[in-house]
C-alpha cells in the first residue's frame, strides 16, 4: 500500500510547538504574519523577523510525539510518502525516510542576497527577544531562514515531489492542518478530485471536511499510533490495494 501523509502544524502541537491559527494559543494570534512572516515584512524589518524564526529555531528542540512515530512506523507495511508544511524536522528524527517540505526548513539559512548556505553559528536566545540583528553574508546580504513566506514560491523539488506522492497514493491521510494556506491546501482536495481515499486527522472541522472520505475528530498523537487497524471501519467497502 502507498500511503501520503500530509501534514500541518497541528501534527507537531502534542510536541508542544505552538500551531498558528488557534484562537488562544496560536502563533498569529499574537503576531500579525504578514509582518512577520512575509518577504515585505523582512524588507521593512529584518531584525523583528529573524528574532522571531531565531525563537522558533531555538524551540525546536522538542521530540517527536506518538504520531510522529506512527508515521514513521508505519515504513514497516507501506510505502510511506510524508508531505509537511511544517518547517521542523520531527517527522524525520521520528524515523519517516520520505519527508517532503513545501514551506521549508527552520533548520537552514541563506543569504537574502547571494542565496548561499549559511554555515556560521545562529545566535543564541535564552529567552524570547523582540529584535535580533541578522548576520551578515560576505557579500554583505542579510542571513534569513530557509522558510517559504507569505507570497513566496514554494520550493520546485519539494512541490513536485509532493504531487507525484499525492498522485501515486492508495490513501492519504491528512494530519493537523486548517486547510486554508494555499497552494499546499490544494493537494489533499487534488486527491479526493482523484477519487483517493482521503481521512482526515483533526480534532476540529476543516473546510476539507465535506470532500474528506472519513474524519477523525482526535488528536495526531492518539490518532495515528492504531489509524491502520482502524482503516476497515474508517473506510467500508475501500480496501486501499
Ligand atoms: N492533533 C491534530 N490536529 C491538531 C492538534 C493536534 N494535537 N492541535 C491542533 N490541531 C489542528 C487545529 O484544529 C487546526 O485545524 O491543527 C490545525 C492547525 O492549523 P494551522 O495552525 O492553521 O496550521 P497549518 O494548517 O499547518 O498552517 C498552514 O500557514 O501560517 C502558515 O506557513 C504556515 O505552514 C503553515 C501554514
Amino acid at each position: 500500500m502507498r500511503v501520503t501523509v500530509f501534514s500541518g502544524a497541528g501534527m507537531s502541537a502534542d510536541s508542544g510547538v505552538p500551531t498558528f491559527r488557534d484562537a488562544e494559543t496560536g502563533l498569529w494570534a499574537k503576531t500579525d504574519p504578514y509582518e512577520i512572516s512575509s518577504a515585505d515584512g523582512w524588507r521593512r524589518h529584518p531584525e523583528r523577523v529573524f528574532a522571531w524564526y531565531l525563537w522558533r529555531h531555538h524551540l525546536m528542540t522538542v521530540s517527536p510525539n506518538a504520531g510522529h512515530r506512527a508515521v514513521a512506523a508505519w515504513q514497516d507495511y507501506a510505502d510511506v510518502d510524508v508531505v509537511t508544511q511544517n518547517v521542523d524536522n520531527l517527522h524525520e528524527r521520528a524515523g519517516s525516510t520520505k519527508v517532503h517540505h513545501l514551506h521549508g526548513s527552520i533548520f537552514e539559512f541563506h543569504c537574502d542576497r547571494c542565496k548561499s548556505a549559511f554555515t556560521g553559528t545562529l545566535p543564541a536566545m535564552p529567552e524570547p527577544v523582540e529584535t535580533v540583528d541578522p548576520p551578515r553574508c560576505v557579500c554583505g546580504g542579510l542571513i534569513r531562514p530557509n522558510v517559504v513566506w507569505f507570497g513566496e514560491q514554494l520550493p520546485d523539488d519539494a512541490w513536485n515531489n509532493s504531487v507525484q506522492a499525492i498522485e501515486n497514493a492508495d490513501l492519504v491521510v491528512t494530519v493537523g492542518t486548517s486547510a486554508v494556506v494555499y497552494p499546499a491546501a490544494g493537494l489533499p482536495e487534488y486527491a479526493a478530485a482523484k477519487g483517493i481515499p482521503v481521512i482526515e486527522v483533526n480534532p476540529e472541522p476543516t473546510p476539507f471536511s465535506d470532500q474528506a472520505t472519513a474524519c477523525v475528530r482526535e488528536t495526531a498523537a492518539l490518532a495515528l499510533p492504531t489509524l491502520l487497524q482502524r482503516l476497515p471501519s474508517l473506510l467500508p467497502g475501500i480496501t486501499p490495494a
